[in-house]
């Protein structure tokens, strides 16, 4: 039986749809690339905001009309969009046959396999488990060759109010160590030169004592020839230790993906982030002061509930103070399920929610500009992951900081580190000129 699958979201989705065909060939499904010829159509979604949540809702619908014409074929929707709106709403759209949560993929084939037994049946499993429940899979990579992604922690225990994440993805559940240490040693023998931790907090992992400094050391001792990074940090867990461990290993990343999400203490408190504007700025104080040539990036949100203008002008402040060598920008959208949703009000006019957002998008690129321009005539440690898509006689690659850098092709190989003198920076990329011998 060939199966397709499509994922949108977050790189635990990605994460997520490397399990899910892992599940699935093992099991003795096709996976096919060719929506048409495949038996069953999945969909590995994401609730985070209104708009994906739109995007896909509309290519389900289009992936619908498949069904006028071959009646045997059987779509699924997987992820958190099939937790955030459980049984009640997705039974009644009567096109979807499979409704799956993140927790429940080693149920897919036997549950695939019954949808095909019996006609105009629905399977459903949303439920969220109190443990980590892929540790004995290793995912199939469909990304890159050169870089990987773990997911080392599951769920979210931090209920910030505007956040479906809690309720679609459960309870934080952190990953046996030795299980993850398997995992690096595998990826490492075939041949990735990366590897990316991945976990909703990936700063607040804990299993039996392990603390996530203390297994990021022990990664980068095991695989000492792989990149390590890691995201997304919660700022108030950000410890000393963690800091003094990504300094001691040159296999660790010097990045630092940390949302802010608002400049205005008063909004962060009614988002119930953990943290002051203050005590934030002191996090990046301590950072910086461990590990002075890093990059920090972060996530940003305008126009959550009672939001003013003068909260606004404090990000920008904050903004300007930090300068994030880059950030992901959103608009608030108010969802279903949150406590935001429940008890504050959406009260800023969404044409308010962009003009804000248009603002940040502006002042942001100039920081990554300044951020780049900060790295011309440096010599760095570039991993090269491909050829430029716009111009095959350059390489791209990244250095240490997760900047992207093209240089003109040598006879190096792509996944090899190269040592790349920095010449130049656009807004988005720096361009730079290979320098001595392969490293
Ligand atoms: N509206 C807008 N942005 C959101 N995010 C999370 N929930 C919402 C929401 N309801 C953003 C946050 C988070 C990132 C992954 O998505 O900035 O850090
Ligand atoms: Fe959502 Fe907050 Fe958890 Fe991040 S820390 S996943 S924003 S609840």
């Amino acid at each position: 039986m060939k199966f397709y699958i499509e994922t949108y979201g977050c790189q635990m989705n990605i994460y997520d749809s490397e399990i899910i065909c892992s599940i699935l060939l093992k099991s003795g499904f096709i996976k096919t690339s060719n929506l048409k010829k495949a038996d069953i159509i999945l969909l590995n979604t994401c609730a985070i905001r209104e708009k994906p949540e739109k995007k896909i809702f509309n290519r389900f619908l289009k992936i619908r009309c498949l069904k006028q014409t071959n009646k045997q074929i059987k779509i699924g929707i997987l992820g958190c969009l099939a937790t955030h709106y459980k049984k009640q709403t997705l039974e009644k759209i009567n096109f979807i046959d499979l409704i799956v949560g993140p927790d429940s993929y080693n149920q897919l084939p036997k549950m695939i396999n019954n949808l095909k037994k019996e006609q105009n049946k629905k399977e459903i499993d949303v439920s969220l488990a109190n443990q980590e429940k892929y540790t004995k899979i290793i995912p199939i990579g469909v990304r890159t060759s050169i870089s990987a992604f773990i997911s080392i922690m599951r769920g979210c225990d931090n209920m910030c109010t505007f956040c479906i994440v809690p309720f679609s993805r459960g309870r934080e559940k952190s990953r046996n160590p030795n299980s993850i240490l398997k995992e690096c040693k595998i990826l490492y023998k075939k041949g990735y030169k990366e590897i990316i931790l991945l976990g909703q907090n990936v700063d607040s992992y804990f299993f039996k004592q392990i603390k996530f400094f203390k297994l990021l050391e022990l990664i980068a001792i095991t695989v000492p020839l792989m990149r390590i990074r890691f995201l997304t940090s919660y700022p108030s867990n950000i410890s000393k230790n963690l800091l003094e461990i990504v300094n001691k290993h040159s296999n660790i990343c010097k990045h630092f993906h940390i949302p802010l999400q608002s400049g205005s203490t008063r909004i962060l408190s009614l988002m119930r982030r953990k943290y002051t504007v203050e005590e934030f700025l002191l996090i990046i104080k301590m950072i910086k002061q461990i590990i002075p040539d890093c990059s920090i990036s972060s996530d940003l949100m305008t126009g959550f509930c009672t939001e003013t203008q003068e909260d606004h002008r404090e990000t920008i402040r904050i903004m300007n103070i930090i300068k994030f060598n880059f950030s992901y920008m959103f608009k608030y959208s108010s969802r279903q399920g949150t406590y935001a949703y429940r008890k504050l009000k959406d009260d800023v006019p969404n044409i308010l929610k962009i003009r804000r957002l248009n603002e940040i998008l502006m002042l942001q690129k100039s920081h990554s500009f300044y951020r780049l321009k900060e790295n011309i005539g440096k010599i760095q440690n570039v991993l090269i992951e491909g050829i430029s898509k716009k111009d095959d006689k350059y390489y791209y690659g990244r250095n240490y900081k997760n900047d992207i850098i093209v240089f003109p092709k040598t006879k190096s190989k792509i996944g090899s580190y190269n040592r790349v003198q920095i010449l130049n920076a656009t807004f988005t990329t720096l361009i730079g000129e290979r320098i001595l011998s392969e490293i």
